[in-house]
């Protein structure tokens, strides 16, 4: 299960995003927001956030207009770990050396072929499971080692 969540200015690309999951029958849950009408993203960021960290929800996608306030909200829920992807390269990397389970996209900065194409990179690309990116993973939440 992939949890959604968007503010106004990710709405229309997540529209374009939850046609691509119906297409693959790749489920996901949508934490909104559900229309163009100004919200604020902290609210959408924490959603996903909590059902990542709960693990109703393996992995979430969010979408504000740059992708940057929604991924700083996520960034500080503990456990998550939001990497805000303009490009394939950077998804791919999220994904094996970080161990990423949130991609944040920027609705007012890629276009809808391009991020469809990082949403498959982030889902498709498992971790690398090697030990110096599993060390460095687990010294992002303990800073005493
Ligand atoms: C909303 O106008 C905009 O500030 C928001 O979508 C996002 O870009 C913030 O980081």
């Amino acid at each position: 299960m992939i949890g959604l969540g968007c503010d106004h200015g990710g709405y229309e690309l997540m529209q374009e995003v939850k046609k691509h999951l119906d297409k693959k029958e790749i489920p996901y849950r949508d934490f909104g927001c559900y229309s163009m009408g100004s919200v604020d993203y902290p609210d959408y960021a924490r959603q996903v956030g909590r059902a990542v960290q709960e693990g109703s929800c393996e992995k979430g996608i969010l979408i504000c207009g740059t992708g940057i306030g929604i991924s700083i909200t996520a960034n500080k829920m503990p456990g998550i770990r939001a990497a805000l992807c303009s490009d394939c390269f950077s998804a791919k990397a999220a994904r094996l050396h970080n161990d990423a389970n949130v991609l944040a996209m920027g609705g007012r900065v890629v276009g809808a072929g391009l991020a469809l194409k990082i949403v498959d990179t982030f889902l498709d690309t498992p971790f690398s499971e090697e030990e110096r990116h599993k060390r460095r993973i687990y010294r992002i939440e303990h800073p005493e080692i």
